[in-house]
């Protein structure tokens, strides 16, 4: 039997009663939650108070012109579509992408049933392992078969797209593939080439893409590819998830998009229409200011990098890891120290330093494997001082 606690909930039981030992001279340092908190564009607030006369009409679910057209020239920019117009079926505004990607399964299901005449009562859904957990969930509520796809060094931590190649009967029957790049919580990302044969798998086997690219712009050096540019122009099958939250520090505002598939699209706004929260037009409009600056961003990337290069500085050669290319998360290998949960709450007990057993974040697979043991997440979302100084705890406790 799997545990169907969510991580944090589960994280909560282990440390329940559990007190820090340390607790007067040394502050807890919560290193869970991938919530940022860098700043946000200090242009937001006033963009929202020029908007404010927006609050009082309901929004259209497809979003403003001004939201859609800045959505589209920063797809542009950023993945070189050559000046592609995405138009107005392609692009769909979201109250931050978690519940896009909760609703799209519903969408996938429909339109599997509809469009591709599949039978959906044995229908799969394909995730990867670790997973975001909003995935699991959505699969769950259409009662679809959840496959788990282990991410693990060997596989270059993202599922594996050769061995699933062979299979399929499970294929046939899948109606979406949840894919994340950059991965949460490894942060590796897909190149061209995979994101062109998860399309061609797509495509053969009718079923969609979702791709979760909401960490793509915290990258180390190289920006990482997307899928629309894997896509040349035939964007069927594939919808991307972008998100403001991790881009822009702008969680709270509830905003991203949806790109990709317009016949998907268009009938999964039917749905929408009924179901899903719209955007606010005061908040699409800040959101096409933060679309249209890249500054911010880059100050932003320069925040985590600095915290990267801390923690191959501090973490040294004993904890062996590698900097993720993307994202901002250190997935930490201590299985020389013990179990992953063992060491979460050595950590929490002896020097206060919170952070999530990697088997939490995934489950076991078909042969009993979890591919998140051994592993602890670090969210390195405080600032450079609280990082260094949680980092240093973790290394003094484990290795001297
Ligand atoms: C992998 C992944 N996808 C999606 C989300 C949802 O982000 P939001 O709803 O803020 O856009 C998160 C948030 O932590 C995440 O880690």
């Amino acid at each position: 039997m799997q545990d169907e606690r969510s991580p944090f909930q589960k994280l909560a039981d282990l440390l329940d009663g559990v007190v820090p030992v340390n607790e007067k001279d040394a502050q807890p340092i919560n290193m869970t939650i991938g919530e940022p908190r860098h700043a946000f564009p200090d242009f937001i607030p006033d963009v929202i108070m020029k908007n404010a006369q927006y609050f009082r009409p309901y929004p259209q679910m497809r979003g403003t012109d001004e939201f859609r057209k800045a959505v589209e020239d920063w797809l542009n920019w950023r993945y070189d579509l050559g000046g592609l117009p995405l138009g107005e079926k392609n692009i769909l505004p979201l109250n931050g992408t978690r519940e896009g990607l909760f609703h799209a399964c519903v969408g996938a299901r429909d339109y599997a049933r509809s469009q591709f005449g599949k039978d959906t009562s044995n229908a799969a859904v394909l995730l990867p392992n670790p997973f975001y957990h909003t995935y699991k969930g959505a699969a769950a509520a259409i009662d679809a078969e959840q496959i788990f796809l282990n991410g693990t060094a060997e596989t270059g931590f993202l599922p594996d797209l050769d061995e699933l190649a062979k299979e399929t009967d499970l294929l046939d029957r899948t109606i979406a593939f949840y894919y994340a790049s950059p991965a949460n919580p490894q942060g590796n990302v897909a190149d061209i080439a995979t994101w062109k044969k998860l399309i061609a798998l797509a495509r053969k086997h009718r079923f969609f893409i979702f791709a979760d690219e909401c960490y793509s712009e915290l990258y180390r050096e190289t920006p990482p590819a997307g899928i629309l540019q894997a896509c040349e122009g035939d964007f069927s099958n594939v919808v991307t998830f972008h998100s403001l939250s991790k881009r822009s520090n702008l969680a709270g505002m509830r905003c991203g998009f949806a790109a990709g598939d317009g016949a998907f699209m268009t009938q999964w706004t039917k749905y929408r229409n009924l179901v899903a929260p719209q955007v606010s037009m005061a908040i699409q409009a800040a959101a096409a200011a933060a679309y249209r600056d890249e500054e911010h961003v880059k100050e932003n990337r320069m925040l985590y990098n600095e915290k990267f290069d801390a923690a191959r500085r501090i973490l040294g050669k004993e904890l062996p890891y590698e900097t993720p290319p993307a994202g901002f998360f250190l997935w930490l290998d201590v299985s020389a120290f013990g179990d992953d949960v063992t060491v979460a709450q050595k950590l929490w007990k002896e020097v206060g330093v919170r952070v999530i057993p990697g088997s939490y974040l995934a489950r076991e697979d078909r042969s009993g494997v979890n591919p998140g043991d051994g592993f602890l997440r670090l969210a390195l979302v405080g600032d450079l001082a609280e990082t260094e100084e949680a980092l240093t705890r973790l290394r003094t406790c484990l290795i001297n």
